[in-house]
């Protein structure tokens, strides 16, 4: 399969997923305002090209943390990845270990965190939740170390799950059994019904030592329940306190939220409304940025994802501060369209845009893109 671009990744993918799971994917909260402004956001910025910079040498490799990144973007945590081919979640691990780009396994993974990170070379970051159970978590924190994972990423834009239309016009999240219209589905795409079903009904593997459902369906219902609503600052003071690693705190929109967070200890911010999945309408994450970007000033590492789609969206986040950018739905597309190869395909197909867009703008490292910064861009 040759990268094209994600539309394309996308329409195969939406082929080969059941209902349940294509509208899982692609949906967002109430009027899914805010998935498309995280696009439209990037749609009002251009690249201006420069001439005569000798950009014969182009280098996109950055450091981010403790990871030596090949391009600057990661594959975000998505929740239930492995419903997207079976094995899914071990073909992330392996693209992250073939092309050096960080992979953050969900709180929500099919596979156990512990069996995703046995695959050699991968670059695993844990995404958690703090549940209302704090052993759950406290428990969750001891396998990421005993993982050897170096950066927990904790998501805190999740205190409720807001209405997402797709998904309660599927049940997903309501009913615990299959209804006849999601069979009839699983019948249609009868490739991944296959796939799957020989090897038995995937549960989430991950949560499985603390008995939140015995079946997906009723996982799926009980899990992003048990997030505990009642959060506050103490409780970051308090995992902070219990992880000795880097801290990521994933899902800050507000730059007074990002200077508490690192006056807490994180160690670094990532902007994101969720892709849209969580309050909406929010401001897309492009048009908060910059603001968070000088709240927390220059030694700050701000990372923003939601809506990233092509390397020239990857430099435009990186221009206005960004140390890096995370892909959601793009991660879930790619394996779902082709596994583990169009999943490779795909970050080799960005890198190259990046590389284009930065030759022709005359720039030769992500060192020199950040030094450049907005005067790149010209908003139109
Ligand atoms: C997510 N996201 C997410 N985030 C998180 O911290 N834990 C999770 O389990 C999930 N699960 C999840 C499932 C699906 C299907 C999607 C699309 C997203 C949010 C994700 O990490 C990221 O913030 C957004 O996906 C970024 O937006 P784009 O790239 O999808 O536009």
């Amino acid at each position: 399969m040759v990268f094209v671009g994600l539309d394309c990744l996308q329409q195969t993918a939406e082929h080969m997923l059941p209902r349940l799971f294509r509208d899982y994917v692609a949906g967002g909260a109430h009027g899914e305002v805010t998935v498309l402004a995280n696009r439209n956001a990037f749609k009002k910025w251009a690249i201006v090209p420069r001439c005569l910079c000798n950009v014969s040498q182009v280098s996109i490799s950055t450091q981010w943390l403790d990871y030596e990144c090949a391009a600057p973007f990661m594959l975000a945590p998505v929740g239930f990845l492995g419903m997207m081919r079976y094995g899914a979640d071990f073909m992330a691990a392996r693209a992250s270990a073939k092309t050096k780009i960080p992979f953050c396994v969900s709180t929500f993974s099919i596979n156990a965190l512990e069996d995703i990170c046995a695959v050699e070379g991968a670059h695993v970051l844990a995404q958690i939740y703090v549940f209302r159970d704090r052993e759950i978590t406290r428990d969750m924190i001891n396998r990421a170390r005993q993982c050897g994972v170096s950066t927990l990423v904790l998501t805190v834009d999740t205190p409720i799950t807001p209405l997402r239309p797709r998904d309660e016009k599927n049940g997903f999240r309501r009913l615990t059994h299959p209804s006849l219209g999601q069979l009839v589905s699983f019948a249609q795409a009868w490739r991944w019904s296959l796939g799957m079903m020989r090897h038995g009904m995937p549960v989430l593997g991950n949560l499985q030592p603390y008995g939140m459902g015995r079946t997906l369906l009723e996982q799926a219902k009980t899990a992003a329940s048990q997030i505990d609503p009642s959060l506050t600052w103490k409780d970051l003071e308090w995992l902070r306190a219990q992880w000795g690693g880097k801290l990521v705190v994933k899902g800050v929109m507000h730059p007074d939220d990002a200077v508490q967070c690192v006056a807490v200890g994180a160690d670094s911010v990532m902007v994101s409304n969720h892709g849209g999945r969580q309050l909406d309408p929010a401001p897309a994450t492009l048009d908060v940025l910059p603001d968070i970007v000088a709240s927390i000033g220059p030694a700050g590492s701000v990372v923003m994802d939601s809506g990233i789609r092509r390397g020239a969206d990857v430099v435009c986040a990186l221009a206005q501060g960004s140390s890096l950018v995370g892909l959601g739905r793009p991660l879930a597309w790619a394996l779902a369209a082709g596994g583990e190869a169009a999943l490779i395909e795909m970050i080799g197909g960005l890198q190259g845009e990046i590389r284009d867009i930065m030759a022709l703008a005359g720039i030769t490292s992500i060192e020199k893109l950040h030094a450049a910064g907005t005067t790149l861009l010209r908003r139109c």
